[in-house]
């Protein structure tokens, strides 16, 4: 893990392989970003036409480098584009300095350290730019090579070793706090990415409830697993359908935290099938490659409990993971099989790939029980999402309008693009099955909100209810940019925790 300091020090007296300055897009060109003054003044002022002759734009996502001034420690400077520069008054918003410290610490992989002079106005800005940093560091290279080479990545090289923010202010509460917040959020969502991309033959079930237990009783959270002797006895019909096929046993996992001072209680819920081939409903080659990331949804859950934990936040946070592998065998539940849920309502499994919905709804109803303030949901429900809103942005429905903005809006609070989606009521017929209570497909059109539909079904009256589909932002197929890696985004966690912290607050509910 990267490790970042804030630092007092000047840029030109600072040890480090290179300088990050922000170049800001303005009306006739480049312009230098606050923060880079030193680099400015040792280019006699001119680091603005320095950087236009470089080609240098401002754009979002570029980058130029140029020999670091004479006075240097540091041999480079490397400049990042901010995108459009803040009208007068204003200052660049968190999320462009997220994404341009994303793409610098990108950049520098390889590096052992760097000072990081990008604009920074107040406490809040020193995180954005922290939480960029240590996201955009990501790396995943467990399975590269063998030791010890395997501590780097297919260029050979390893992430970022170490960021110090210049012009933060290291005695300073709020900055402090802000730099510890982001330090424990970019670990744990960096871990849920870790997770996500590990291949399915290493975590399973049973493997994932493991990772849970250990985390948690390292940050003082209460844990239970069920495993399938105890879901067998508790009546979990959902997930032990789902897992019915799979030599890995579904695994139920609990983590309860709880402070003292709490008000509200909140529950998340994630989907976390370890691996989904569609199960008999066999999903067909060019569709299976990716699914290892089909538990990102109990990934972001686990994430966030912890970071609500090791963020002390005065609310009690419940995260549920249903932990199941949908695979195809003699054992496993076919299509026309009836399942009681746990929820004691029967549902009749047309597509066994339509499994997320099943152990969703087994720990939403055991979500319930509890009588929580707020459930929230996330998973990799459904390709029709993806259809919908695309690869970056993730949909939210919910029985509740003003609930379902709240968590839009925390969303693009901490730089995750959403949508809020309908649950239209003439859908639901397409799910009445002649067998059974309901059937687990309905309609192909709105088949994000079709599922929706289904999840609403096992959430216990009265309780105010979200659900998240992260199907396409989950993981990245294509390139990076801005602090997403390839592979495992951790999509979700912030808005989950940023959700907690509200609740914390008073702010929500
Ligand atoms: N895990 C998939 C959804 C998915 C698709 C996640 C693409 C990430 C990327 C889910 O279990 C699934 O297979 N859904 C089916 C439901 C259908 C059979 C009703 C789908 O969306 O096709
Ligand atoms: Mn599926
Ligand atoms: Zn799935």
């Amino acid at each position: 893990m990267t490790a970042l300091t804030l630092s007092t020090a000047a840029a030109p007296g600072l040890r480090a392989d290179a300088i990050v300055i922000g170049v800001g897009k303005g009306g006739k060109g480049p312009v230098v970003a606050p923060g880079a003054d030193a680099v400015d003044k040792a280019y006699d002022g001119r680091l603005a036409g320095v950087l236009e002759t470089l080609g240098a734009s401002g754009a979002e996502g570029e980058i130029t480098k140029l020999p670091a001034p004479a006075g240097f420690k540091a041999p480079l400077v490397l400049a990042v584009g901010l995108g459009a520069e803040p009208k007068d008054g204003d200052t660049y918003d968190a999320e462009a300095l997220r994404r341009a410290a994303g793409v610098a610490a990108r950049a520098l992989t390889g590096a052992k350290k760097a000072a990081f002079a990008l604009p920074l106005a107040d406490a809040a800005d020193a995180g954005a730019i922290a939480e960029g940093a240590l996201l955009g560091a990501y790396s995943f290279d467990a399975y590269k090579g063998t030791a010890p080479e395997n501590k780097k990545d297919a260029k050979g090289k390893g992430p970022l070793g170490e960021v110090a923010l210049l012009g933060g202010k290291p005695r300073d509460k709020e900055y402090k706090a802000a730099v510890e917040r982001a330090l424990a959020v970019t670990e744990e969502l960096n871990r849920a990415r870790d997770l996500i991309n590990t291949p399915p033959n290493d975590l399973d079930p049973e493997a994932f409830a493991a990772v849970a237990q250990t985390a948690a009783k390292e940050h003082g959270i209460k844990v239970e697993v069920l495993d399938v002797k105890a879901l067998e006895k508790g009546g979990y019909g959902g997930i032990l359908g789902v897992g019915a096929g799979s030599a890995a046993g579904p695994r139920l996992v609990k983590l309860s935290y709880t402070h003292a001072e709490a008000t509200k209680h909140l529950a998340f819920v994630g989907k976390g099938i370890t691996y989904d081939s569609g199960g008999i409903s066999l999903k067909p080659a060019g569709h299976n490659e990716t699914m290892k990331c089909d538990m990102s949804g109990a990934a972001a859950v686990f994430a966030a409990v912890v970071s609500a934990a090791r963020l002390g936040l005065a609310v009690n946070v419940t995260g549920w993971l249903a932990l199941a592998e949908n695979m195809p065998s003699g054992s496993a539940t076919r299509p026309g099989d009836v399942l009681r849920m746990y929820s004691g309502k029967t549902v009749e499994v047309l597509n066994t790939d339509a499994e997320g919905r099943l152990v969703l709804a087994d720990a939403l109803w055991a979500a319930s029980a509890e009588k929580p303030d707020a459930i929230v949901d996330v998973a990799t429900l459904t390709g029709a999402m993806v259809l919908a809103l695309g690869s970056r942005t993730f949909g939210v429905m919910a029985n509740d309008d003003a609930f379902r903005a709240a968590i839009v809006d925390a969303a693009e609070e901490v730089g995750e693009p959403s949508w809020p989606m309908p649950l239209p009521e003439h859908l639901r017929k397409g799910m009445d099955s002649p067998t059974a209570d309901i059937a687990n497909m309905g309609e192909r059109m709105g088949g994000g909100l079709v599922a929706g539909l289904f999840l609403r079904e096992f959430v216990g009256e009265g309780i105010t209810w979200a659900h998240v589909d992260i199907a396409g932002p989950a993981f990245n197929e294509g390139g990076p940019f801005g602090y997403t890696p390839k592979g495992g985004t951790g999509s979700a966690v912030r808005t989950l925790v940023r959700l907690a912290e509200l609740t914390a607050a008073g702010d929500l509910g």
